[in-house]
């Protein structure tokens, strides 16, 4: 399967990826990476790997839907089925989400519907929660939340900073990220309703 991956920042999602690709874990490529920012990290591993990428401002189109279309016209010349947010920071429109009907992922450091939007572990933190974790889901229209593919589960400990929970957040990121690319790839994954059934999968 080609994938198209959405970032904006230092792209530690994205060298999951990129490693599970290399390692020949996943079946298919990265056909594409965008990125919003052109100053993000993410651009270094693209280069850095060989992988085709494209930087697209928001602030260089009139409106939203200009950006967007912008976007989906690019990973449509380049194939792209699937379409994987790592640590894309904009809200995705109806429209885009059209273009790739239940074909767009994110992952979410918490476990939602727990603490969704922004600063999901400083959330987890003050809330008291003494365990959280990460999700990768299907993006609907509403923000973080849409059909979950798979969860990892974290304890929040009592010694915890923002900084030490999202690192060991990030962790688990790393491994359910590449684990539902691959199960997308091989054709594994069905969404019936809110609910995904992954075909042969043992947890
Ligand atoms: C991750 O914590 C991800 O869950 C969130 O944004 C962060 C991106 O990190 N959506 P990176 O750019 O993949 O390193």
């Amino acid at each position: 399967m080609r994938v198209g991956v959405l970032v904006s920042g230092r792209g530690s999602n994205l060298q999951a990826l990129i490693n599970a690709y290399n390692e020949g874990k996943i079946k298919g490529e990265i056909a594409l990476v965008i990125s919003d920012n052109p100053q993000a990290y993410a651009i270094e591993r693209c280069k850095r790997h060989g992988i085709e990428y494209a930087v697209v401002e928001r602030r260089e189109f009139k409106s939203k839907l200009e950006f967007e279309r912008r976007m989906v016209e690019l990973l449509k010349e380049k194939g792209v089925e699937l379409v994987v947010l790592a640590g894309f920071m904009r809200v995705l429109s109806g429209e885009f989400l059209k273009a790739f009907p239940m074909r767009v992922i994110n992952i979410h450091p918490s476990l939602i519907p727990a603490f969704q939007g922004l600063h999901a572990q400083r959330q987890a933190l003050e809330y008291g929660a003494k365990l959280t974790g990460c999700t990768v889901h299907f993006v609907s229209e509403e923000l973080d939340n849409g059909p979950v593919i798979v969860q990892a589960c974290v304890p929040v400990l009592p010694q915890d900073t923002e900084e030490s929970l999202s690192q060991r957040i990030l962790e688990f990121e790393h491994k359910i990220l590449p684990q539902a690319v691959k199960w997308i790839s091989e054709g594994r994954v069905e969404v019936e309703g809110r609910k995904v059934v992954v075909k042969g999968a043992i947890y």
